[in-house]
C-alpha cells in the first residue's frame, strides 16, 4: 500500500495532504494517464554500496582501462573541483551554471583525447561497479507491463546509460532516452571525436525539457507525471509537458543531507534520504496500477 510505504523513516514529506490528494488523483486516472520522467545517475543508479560510491556514467569510463593514468588524474581533479560546487547548498543555480558548463566541457575534451573506441563500451560497462537501485527490475517491468512511458533525461552519457540498462535486461520499448551521446567517427571500431547535440548538464534541464516538447506532445493522455531526481536541477525535467494535470516529484537526497534537507523539501513532494531502493516508487506505481 502506497500510504504505508510513505511512513518509512527515510521518507520526508512537507505537505502530506497534498501528496495523498495527488496519489488519489493518480489512482483514479489509472496507469493509462501516467508517465514517468526520471534522471539517471544517482536516481536510477545507487549512490553507494557497502560504503563505497557507485560510479556515474562518466565515472564508468573515467575509472576504466580505457583511460591513461595521466587522464585519470585529470578527470579526478575535475571531479574534486566541480562536484562540491554542484551540490553546494550555499550557491544559487545561477552561480553554479558557468562551473557546470566548464566541468562538462573539460571532461568531454579529456575523454576525446583518450581515443576511446565505440567497440570498447560494452566491455567497460560490464567490468564497472555500476549498480541500479534495489528494486529496479520491478520498477522497469511494472512500467513496461502497464504501458507507462519512461523518459530518462540524463546529463550523463547516453551510450553508457543505455548499455547499463541493456545489460540489466530491462531496456524495454516504453523507454525514451535524452542524454549526451558520444559522436564516433566512421571507422570500423569508431573513435570518439566529440559529443552530439547541445550539452546537457545538471542545471540546464529546463532548456532540454522544452527542446523535447515534441516527445511530450505525443503523450497527450498521460497528464499525470511522476518525476524522479536527485539534484535540484532535476526539478525542471517536466517543463516540456504542456498539458500536465498533476505532478508528483520524488527526490533522492544522497549527500549533504542535513544542509540540503530544507531546499529539497521545498522542491520535491517526497524526499527519500539515504534510501538506496526504488521501493517507495514501486509501491506508488503498484497503487496506481491496482484495479480501481
Ligand atoms: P544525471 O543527470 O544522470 O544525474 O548525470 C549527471 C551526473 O554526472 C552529475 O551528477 C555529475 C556527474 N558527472 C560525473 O560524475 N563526472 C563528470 O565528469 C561529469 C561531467 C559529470
Ligand atoms: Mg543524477
Amino acid at each position: 500500500m502506497a500510504q504505508h510505504s510513505l511512513h518509512n523513516v527515510s521518507v520526508h514529506i512537507r505537505d502530506r495532504k497534498k501528496v495523498e490528494d495527488t496519489l488519489e488523483c493518480f489512482r483514479k486516472g489509472g496507469p493509462n494517464r501516467v508517465q514517468v520522467i526520471s534522471d539517471f545517475d544517482m536516481t536510477l543508479t545507487r549512490f553507494a554500496y557497502n560504503g563505497t560510491r557507485v560510479p556515474t556514467c562518466h565515472n564508468i569510463i573515467d575509472n576504466s582501462r580505457l583511460i591513461s593514468e595521466e587522464g585519470k588524474k585529470k578527470l579526478k581533479d575535475l571531479l574534486n573541483t566541480y562536484y562540491p560546487i554542484e551540490i553546494d547548498p550555499a550557491l544559487t543555480v545561477e552561480e553554479k551554471l558557468p562551473f557546470m558548463v566548464e566541468w562538462w566541457t573539460k571532461a568531454h575534451n579529456f575523454l576525446v583525447a583518450e581515443k576511446i573506441q565505440k567497440s570498447q563500451i560494452t566491455q567497460v560497462v560490464k567490468e564497472s561497479n555500476v549498480m541500479l537501485r534495489e528494486g529496479f527490475d520491478v520498477f522497469f517491468r511494472q512500467l513496461h507491463k502497464n504501458g507507462i512511458p519512461l523518459f530518462i533525461f540524463s546529463a550523463g552519457i547516453g551510450d553508457i546509460l543505455e548499455e547499463v540498462i541493456r545489460q540489466a535486461g530491462v531496456f524495454y520499448s516504453n523507454i525514451t532516452v535524452v542524454s549526451n551521446y558520444m559522436d564516433f567517427d566512421g571507422n570500423v571500431s569508431g573513435l570518439l571525436q566529440g559529443f552530439k547535440g547541445d550539452l546537457i548538464h545538471t542545471y540546464n534541464k529546463h532548456e532540454g525539457a522544452l527542446k523535447n516538447s515534441r516527445h511530450f506532445e505525443k503523450l497527450n493522455d498521460q497528464r499525470n507525471v511522476i518525476l524522479l531526481g536527485d539534484s535540484l536541477g532535476d526539478l525542471q525535467m517536466a517543463d516540456g509537458v504542456e498539458n500536465m494535470e498533476n505532478i508528483l516529484k520524488i527526490g533522492y537526497l544522497n549527500d549533504k543531507v542535513d544542509k540540503l534537507r530544507d531546499q529539497y523539501l521545498k522542491g520535491y513532494d517526497i524526499v527519500l534520504e539515504k534510501d538506496e531502493t526504488l521501493n517507495v516508487v514501486n509501491a506508488i506505481l503498484q497503487y496506481i496500477s491496482a484495479q480501481n
